[in-house]
């Protein structure tokens, strides 16, 4: 499919995802650090993180947003596939139950809004929420996701249903009941802006019902100045050994920023 596509329209394409992503002097910045940079820090790094080579399934790699193009309008505000160090990921939803202030875990639907190949979904079916769904705008991610999970199933990991659907984020209908939503930066702000106006409407009726847990909040400003919303938590989760050795993009001193919907005034 790829070699389809005329090689000038793929350079464009890559461009106008740059430019959306990170304007234009960003844009001329990066291009410049890539003609000078031969990057050494990834060779060193392994190609399969353990996670996969442990429980034999494809969660590994690094694909720019502007290689995961899809046709669909939200394509230039994706970021990139990557996975999250799992040691992180446990951490985090530990810490998010160890706040007893939310709904009981085993009512909650965990959501992962850009799910990739699926590693953040098996992580969370270790927990006892009462279902797990990924949602992933790129069709061969969500093929990938799904023969994980298949895989992942069958070997008896994981406490709860999971399912993942290939769907636009902004579009996707939260279930009923409680949800805990999880982002790994996976879209740019417009994204992000659309997907606040969505959850006011679906939750205008269930303040305290939805719980988010956004890893490298580019785009938390937006939460930060939204009524709705209020900031419970933020700061870095550690990582294991094995995952800093194993990571070649997350660094020591990212960001994670808790929030809960608490509703907004003119919903009451
Ligand atoms: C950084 S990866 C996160 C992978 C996974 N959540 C994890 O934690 O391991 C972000 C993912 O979001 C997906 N994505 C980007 N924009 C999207 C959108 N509008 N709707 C659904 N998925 C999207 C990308 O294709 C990519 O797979």
């Amino acid at each position: 499919m790829k070699d389809l596509i005329p090689k000038a329209g793929r350079a464009w394409s890559k461009v106008r995802w740059s430019l959306a992503q990170r304007g234009f002097a960003g844009t001329m910045k990066t291009a410049l650090v890539r003609l000078r940079r031969k990057d050494t820090a990834s060779d060193a790094k392994p190609r399969l993180h353990p996670f996969d080579v442990r429980y034999g399934v494809d969660t590994s790699g690094l694909i720019g947003g502007g290689d995961l193009r899809t046709g669909h309008k939200n394509d230039v505000f994706n970021t990139a596939y990557y996975g999250m160090a799992p040691s992180r990921f446990r951490q985090s939803i530990a810490d998010w139950l160890s706040d007893r202030s939310h709904a009981a875990v085993a009512d909650c639907s965990f959501i992962d809004l850009g799910c990739g190949k699926g590693r953040a979904i098996m992580l969370a079916s270790e927990f006892p929420f009462r279902q797990v769904i990924g949602v992933e705008l790129n069709p061969s991610l969500a093929t990938i996701a799904k023969d994980n999970v298949t895989a992942w199933t069958a070997a008896g990991r994981g406490m709860c249903p999971v399912q993942v659907v290939c769907q636009d984020a902004t579009e996707f209908v939260f279930p009923d009941g409680p949800c805990l939503l999880y982002l790994f930066n996976p879209f740019a702000a417009p994204v992000v802006k659309r997907l606040i106006e969505s959850i006011r409407t679906e939750f205008a009726t269930r303040p305290g019902k939805l719980d988010l847990i956004y890893f490298n909040p580019e785009a938390g400003h937006l939460l930060d100045t939204d009524e709705g919303f209020e900031l419970r938590w933020t700061g870095s989760i550690p990582m294991s050994d094995e995952d800093t050795a194993a990571d070649y993009v997350a660094s020591a001193d990212d960001l994670c920023s808790f929030y809960r919907w608490v509703g907004s005034r003119q919903n009451g």
